[in-house]
């Protein structure tokens, strides 16, 4: 396994729609081998999610985890997943802001809202087919990553920059506020 080189905002990659992976070409060594790449290097840099363009691969694969995250000491555990061709449905209309962070924009914070609930469709790492309801700070994680393979970042879906920090800024402001 490799860690692999996360591509940064300004990159073109970052801003191409993704491929889709052909089904029959998942269980391939060279598929199988970028995936644990793309789950170590997610480990090793604290994200809680990292899509395959982030890390110069244009094709439609993310994965995600929460638990323990350093970078995200208060959130609720989303269990290690791999999406593959990816398709979320919003399943109602109501959006929360909450706080995002990005590897490909190190050290920004900012508000972003995203739909509480949705339905997510895709391939698992074995090829199975995946279709199930994901809430709250689960259902951010996967619409942040999911947006990487549109050519999206967090910045894009903000409602306004007003919030946009540092994140040692983050940190003094507004995670531990000063009395
Ligand atoms: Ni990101």
């Amino acid at each position: 396994m490799a860690i692999l080189k996360v591509a940064h905002l300004g990159n073109p990659v970052l801003r191409k729609v993704a491929e889709p992976v052909p089904p029959e070409s998942i269980g391939s060594p060279e598929t199988q081998r970028f995936i644990d790449d793309l789950i170590e290097t997610m480990m090793e840099y604290d994200g809680a999610g990292l899509a395959a363009p982030q890390v110069h691969v244009s094709r439609q694969i993310v994965s995600f985890q929460v638990e323990g995250n350093p970078r995200y000491p208060d959130a609720e555990t989303v269990p290690l997943t791999v999406l593959i061709n990816p398709k979320i449905t919003p399943l109602s209309t109501a959006m929360e802001e909450d706080w995002e962070g990005c590897l490909s924009l190190p050290d920004l914070r900012g508000k972003v809202p995203r739909y509480t609930q949705i339905r997510i469709e895709a391939l698992d790492r074995t090829g199975k087919a995946l279709n199930y309801v994901a809430r709250n700070f689960h259902a951010r994680v996967a619409q942040h990553e999911c947006d990487h393979l549109l050519g999206k970042v967090f910045l894009d879906r903000m409602r306004s920059m007003e919030s946009l920090a540092f994140f040692p800024e983050f940190a003094r402001y507004v995670a531990a506020p000063e009395e």
